[in-house]
């Protein structure tokens, strides 16, 4: 055996490149783990705003989009968010359920960077960081990859370079043209999770920057319940991220400003209070300068009892169906992940193995899965990671 053989090498030390890596060392496979960065886990580091939301624990296949929906059931039934806790407790991080379901750190994402690496010093991989990959090459039933100048082989590589959402943080399309290239379909790559751009008319709105308030967001049958927060160039928060993932560009979604108020509201407190004034009303579910900037644009001011009950209706309608007509998203740049990528159907659901090139596989953030926001994405990462790690 030369110095340079390996069982497996993974390209990309990310989330899901680390826990294929580690759990593959762990059964006694000699892994190399390469990446182009000098530090592991970039991504990690700066999730969760600093403490990493590492899971979800109400993790389900329809949280995901991908071309087939039933792609990621396999292995997120394999690797559950009971598993990657486990793991978690295991090495003494204290955690906290944050909001529907999302866990955190209490102290910071350093913590699950650590967790990673100590778990692949478990299964004794080699790191080869901070060097760019310079060839892949594939014959004879081996991968060789070049890395600074030396080559390495292994029967089996995994491709976990993610997508090209945060180039600054050193994301590349590399999964996708190594994908190409050995015959494996790509679906269209785009921003998701990420902040609308609001145009024409509607760029009024950027004078709202920093007002944040609980929606309900639509877009065609698809909704979310979150916060939504005016920015200097459109519309993000929670909400706004969610939708984004599915949202397609030319069309409007719908916003609900007063998605606890019931039906009839104003004209409820017309009855009950008829001199008060419709701003009143208003300002009561919405913060002060949102409700002035939409009524403004609706028109309709005064006290209710001045007001008919059809202009009432009509106000009530429009703040609950706002249509914003984005005129795209701010890209890549701000992306927390990308949609689409190396097509499933190129892959078996159980091992993330290319179906057509033995010994490939690819995982977690390159693959065509997305998780919504909220943990989901790198409980994806986790669960393909550790579907190849065990499979190689
Ligand atoms: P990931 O991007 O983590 O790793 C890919 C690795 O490949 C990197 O180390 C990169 O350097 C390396 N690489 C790329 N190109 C290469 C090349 N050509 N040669 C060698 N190496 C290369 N998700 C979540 O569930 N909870 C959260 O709290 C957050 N928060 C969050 C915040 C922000 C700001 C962002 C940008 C993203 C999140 N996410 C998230 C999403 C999450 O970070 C993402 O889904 C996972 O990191 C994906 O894991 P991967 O291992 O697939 O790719």
């Amino acid at each position: 055996m030369s110095a340079s053989s390996h069982d497996a090498i993974v390209i990309g030390a990310g989330a899901a490149g680390m826990m294929a890596a580690a759990q593959a060392g762990q059964r006694g496979k000699r892994v190399l783990l390469v990446d182009h960065n000098h530090e592991p886990g970039r991504k990690i580091l700066i999730s969760g705003g600093g403490r990493c939301n590492f899971t979800n624990l109400y993790t389900a296949p329809d949280r995901f989009l991908s071309d087939n929906p039933h792609f990621a059931k396999s292995a997120l039934s394999r690797y559950t968010p009971r598993d990657f806790l486990d793991l978690v407790e295991a090495h003494g991080i204290v955690w906290h359920e944050k909001t529907l379901g999302q866990l955190f750190c209490d102290g910071s994402a350093r913590q699950v960077v650590d967790l990673l690496l100590e778990e692949c010093a478990r299964g004794q991989v080699q790191m080869a960081l901070g060097i760019p990959v310079d060839a892949v090459d594939h014959g004879d039933g081996l991968f060789r990859v070049t890395v600074g100048g030396t080559a390495y082989t292994a029967p089996a590589l995994v491709v976990a370079t993610g997508g090209p959402s945060i180039p600054k943080l050193g994301a590349t399309s590399f999964a996708y043209d190594l994908a190409r290239r050995f015959g494996l379909a790509v679906v269209q790559p785009r921003p998701a999770l990420v902040p609308f751009t609001l145009g024409g008319d509607e760029v009024l709105f950027r004078e709202l920057s920093g007002v944040s308030t609980e929606v309900e967001v639509r877009w065609t049958k698809t909704r979310f319940r979150e916060a939504a927060l005016f920015t200097h160039r459109g519309l993000s928060g929670p909400a706004m991220l969610q939708i984004s993932s599915y949202w397609q560009h030319r069309t409007a979604i719908q916003v609900d400003f007063v998605p606890d108020a019931t039906e009839g509201w104003l004209l409820e407190a017309k009855r009950n209070s008829p001199r008060q004034s419709l701003r009143r009303v208003v300002t009561d579910r919405l913060p002060e300068r949102l409700a002035d900037a939409l009524l403004e644009r609706v028109g309709v001011a005064g006290e209710l009892v001045a007001l008919t009950d059809k202009a009432l209706r009509g106000v009530e309608a429009a703040l609950r169906g706002w249509a914003f007509h984005p005129n795209g998203t701010e890209g890549f740049a701000k992306a927390e992940v990308t949609a689409g990528g190396i097509a499933t159907a190129g892959l078996s659901s159980q091992t993330m193995e290319a179906r057509k090139v033995p010994g490939l596989y690819a995982i977690g953030e390159a693959v065509d899965v997305t998780g919504w926001l909220g943990g989901y994405n790198f409980q994806w990462a986790w669960a393909s990671g550790a579907a190849a790690g065990r499979a190689i």
